[in-house]
């Protein structure tokens, strides 16, 4: 199948997690696409820096700010953006964070953030938007997993959980809004070269997509309505090979691969758009 060109256009579609990254990268390619673009995330002047860069470009933008695992400031932004842009075509729930899961130093608020964050973090996103999807009886939600959801990847514990919970939670939700005309796709990438990895694996990964390469690609799941895009193949090949290994093999092949190491931890701004 031949991607649509006209699928974006006029189209409104908000992106968690737009101030960095994949969703940065994801809010480009959707202006570029003639959609109009709302973006949302905490860090205040990184979303306004990138929505005056796509405004300038012709881009058809705004932002709000608010914290994904909260669920009545998520709603208000979300209502915040569909009053400037129109209502919800398309919600992409994309904020995530990693942070590493050390056994010997179990730290269960860290541990607990990472699930309020990727998971919690996308029912509320999905909260925000679904009872308008289901009245006007059309929208398409998309989440961010990861293919550390397809296995339990050392000291990523929290992470693998939170990604894995959201693959299965698509997946029933993909079946419960079908009779309401509303779409669901769960893009499960692979390593990105993201602020979210360490300079010794963007040095090291074979497989490493650039965020623009990783927005593309979700775009792509999305107009072809896919169910899960685990991508890109050779990492998905392999994931799915590890998760077929009886349970000693998989704990020595896994044992090997580099832990991810903490991102820096953003202020949370209060500004709101
Ligand atoms: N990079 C990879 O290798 C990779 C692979 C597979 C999947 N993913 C997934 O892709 C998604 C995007 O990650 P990325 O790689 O682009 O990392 P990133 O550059 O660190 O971006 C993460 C985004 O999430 C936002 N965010 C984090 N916590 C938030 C919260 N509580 N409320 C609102 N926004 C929040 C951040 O914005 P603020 O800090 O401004 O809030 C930022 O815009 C995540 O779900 C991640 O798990 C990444």
């Amino acid at each position: 199948m031949k991607p649509n060109p006209t699928f974006w256009q006029g189209k409104c579609v908000l992106v968690t997690g737009a101030s960095s990254g994949i969703g940065k990268a994801l809010a480009e390619h959707l202006v570029k696409q003639g959609a109009s673009v709302g973006l949302i995330a905490r860090r205040q002047e990184a979303l306004e820096q990138h929505a005056a860069s796509l405004s300038a470009a012709g881009g058809t933008v705004a932002w709000a700010c608010a914290d994904v695992t909260v669920a009545e400031a998520l709603a208000t932004a979300v209502q915040d953006l569909e009053a400037r842009l129109g209502t919800c075509d398309v919600m992409i729930a994309n904020a995530g964070i990693y942070h590493k899961t050390d056994v010997s130093n179990f730290n269960t608020l860290i541990q607990n953030t990472v699930v309020a964050t990727n998971l919690q973090g996308v029912i509320n996103t999905v909260g925000a938007v679904l009872p308008g999807m289901i009245l006007r009886q059309r929208g398409h939600i998309v989440a961010v997993a990861s293919i550390a959801g397809m296995i339990g990847l050392p000291a990523a514990a929290a992470y693998s959980a939170s990604k894995a919970a959201v693959v299965t939670l698509f997946q029933s939700l993909r079946v419960d809004l079908h009779p309401f005309g509303v779409k669901t796709t769960v893009a499960a990438p692979g390593f990105v070269d993201t602020p979210l990895i360490t300079d010794e694996e963007r040095a090291t990964l074979k497989e490493l997509l650039t965020a623009e390469q990783a927005a593309a690609r979700i775009c792509q799941a999305v107009e072809r309505n896919r169910a899960v895009d685990w991508f890109p193949w050779p990492t998905w090949l392999v994931c799915r090979l590890l998760s077929l290994l009886p349970a000693n093999l998989y704990r020595r092949f896994v044992a090997n691969i580099p832990d991810m190491e903490e991102p820096p931890t953003p202020p949370l701004s209060e500004g709101k758009r």
